[in-house]
């Protein structure tokens, strides 16, 4: 995996799922990790215990506290990010949520994203953004970075509104920013989205699954030390400085394609009913072109059958279901 020089990172939403992981990387490569979490989603027991990484309990919105942090670090990573987890909020989707509540998923993530923002362009951190392929809206057809982002959802909104003052802070300040496009992410500890989904309802009734959609909708699956990897290029590579990279596994499929794979992998067959229509906002099919961050040296590793046998040993060892999370 690439390396970093620096060797103070702040790492926002690092007790999340893609943010624990990014984290155990840093530490590994052997920086210090500071993690700024609120935990009102992430769990603290996604952090290992470690000499080299302090973890503040507190919010990104926290003016003060942001600032004394981005001052301590050489550079930030920015993933805190309001995504109800599943127990809390029907399957857990964040698109659904910022319908619900589009007041709330603005002030995590376009404002909270500001104010961090802003601290490190006041120290002149290097700052790098995980956005969202939701940002596009959806296509029948690869998505590429240059095409005119139309979101579907407030979270998509709230998302490209938080790229441009990213981009904006590169182009007016000269800060060393740059976007990660992440489509859907995957892997253990992850306990929200359409693959937990699956095995929490298969938990309850393993004869029986409805799922939400038609069956007929194209993901972009990507591992998440495939996302780790995408995210140190990022941050080490002076090309990617000022620009927005997609980071997928290149490799779409169908939602009930990859049921089944699941399902075989499980060793059950279950009776798969879709439910016809998901909810407004979740757009058909979100296709990635990764030929862009091809070019700074990215090569997903992890195939989807090998990635799924490794979340779903995480998902029968773990006690997160039966605790409520
Ligand atoms: N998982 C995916 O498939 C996916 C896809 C596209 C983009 N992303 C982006 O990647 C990032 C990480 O996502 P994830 O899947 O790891 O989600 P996650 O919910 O597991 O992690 C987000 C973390 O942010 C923390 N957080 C939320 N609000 C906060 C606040 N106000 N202050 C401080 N911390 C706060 C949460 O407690 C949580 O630990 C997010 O920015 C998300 O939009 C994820």
């Amino acid at each position: 995996m690439s390396e970093l020089n620096e060797k103070r990172i702040l790492v926002t939403g690092g007790a999340g799922f893609i943010g624990s992981h990014l984290t155990e990387e840093l530490l590994r490569q052997g920086h210090s990790v500071i993690v700024l979490d609120n935990l009102s989603s992430g769990i603290l027991n996604n952090l290992p215990k470690h000499k080299r990484l302090t973890f503040v309990e507190g919010d990104i919105r926290d003016f003060d506290l942001v600032d004394k942090l981005v001052k301590r670090s050489d550079m930030v990573f920015h993933l805190a990010e309001y995504i109800p987890t599943t127990m809390s909020y029907g399957s857990g989707h964040v698109v659904k949520y910022s319908i619900d509540a589009p007041l709330q998923d603005f002030d995590v993530s376009a404002r909270g994203t500001l104010i961090v923002l802003n601290s490190a362009k006041k120290y002149g951190r290097k700052f790098i953004f995980t956005s969202t392929a939701a940002v596009y809206g959806g296509a029948n057809f690869p998505l590429k970075e240059d095409f005119q982002p139309i979101p579907a959802s407030p979270y998509g909104a709230s998302k490209l509104c938080a790229e441009e003052y990213v981009r904006l802070y590169y182009r007016i300040y000269g800060l060393p920013t740059s976007i990660a496009r992440l489509f859907n992410v995957y892997g253990p500890k992850q306990s929200k989205y359409v693959m937990y989904d699956v095995l929490l309802k298969l938990k309850q009734n393993q004869f029986y699954l409805e799922m939400l959609g038609t069956g007929d909708e194209i993901r972009d699956f990507v591992y998440v030390d495939d996302v780790v990897k995408a995210l140190i290029l990022i941050a080490q590579d002076e090309f990617a400085t000022g620009e927005v990279y997609n980071v997928g596994s290149g490799k779409p499929i169908r939602i009930n394609e990859m049921i089944h794979i699941m399902l075989e992998l499980l060793g059950i067959r279950p009776e798969v009913k879709f439910a016809g229509s998901s909810w407004k906002g979740d757009v058909k099919n979100l296709i990635a072109d990764i030929s862009k961050i091809s070019m700074i040296g990215y090569r997903p590793e992890c195939s989807l059958s090998k990635g799924l046998v490794k979340l779903i040993n995480w998902f029968k060892s773990t006690n997160r279901v039966q605790e409520g999370l």
